[in-house]
């Protein structure tokens, strides 16, 4: 049995490959995701932007500043959890991923999931939300523990949180994002003593 890491690689180098929609004619690379292969929380946000599609590292812009200081309040850092995107190839312009996109995408992401088997997958903003749980609004879902069963891995906990780039400038809801990840722990928590 191959280790999770040496999984991860494989499928790296075969995404790296990926022509199954549009977007990869216009950006520089894929960004595959990163942190520690034994994670137990794997954050899932939209898609890479400019300074992303740069490095090949998904939120390593503003946004990802502020993610970082986030996982510090919680006394974690990025090599402690796992960082990945619903759509790995940056749209033009950062505009919103198109459905046929993000579906295109999806093998690729449920293949990450079943690597890295997280006890907690936390969406980052309406779009990843809505891959897993379509039928919700995040206004509501925001700050809730879901569990769901999602026919390619099973059982699965889902947390759902506010983008950190929606969240930045607006007070009010950078102030409920905030709120909302410092619950992490006790949700993490909950899931492995139940
Ligand atoms: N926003 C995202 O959703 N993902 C990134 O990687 C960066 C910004």
């Amino acid at each position: 049995m191959l280790s999770k890491q040496t999984q991860l690689n494989n499928l790296d180098e075969q995404m790296a490959n990926c022509s199954a929609c549009i977007l990869r004619k216009t950006c520089s690379r894929v960004v595959f995701g990163e942190g520690s292969a034994e994670a137990e929380i794997l954050f899932i946000g939209e898609a890479p932007g400019k300074k992303e599609d740069e490095l090949g590292r998904p939120f390593v812009g503003a946004a990802g500043k502020f993610l970082d200081e986030m996982l510090g309040i919680i006394n974690l850092k990025r090599e402690d959890v796992y960082i990945v995107n619903v759509c790995k190839c940056r749209p033009p312009q950062n505009r919103d991923p198109l459905p046929e996109e993000t579906a295109a995408c999806w093998p690729w992401l449920l293949e990450q999931i079943k690597i890295i088997r997280p006890k907690l997958i936390v969406t980052l903003g309406r779009h990843s939300m809505e891959r897993f749980l379509s039928d919700k609004k995040i206004s509501q879902l925001h700050g809730t523990l879901v569990i769901k069963t999602i026919p390619e891995i099973g059982k699965q906990n889902f947390y759902t949180l506010y983008h950190p780039a929606a969240a930045l400038y607006n007070g009010s809801m950078r102030k409920t994002l905030i709120q909302d990840f410092k619950k992490i722990p006790k949700v993490l928590e909950k899931i492995k003593t139940d």
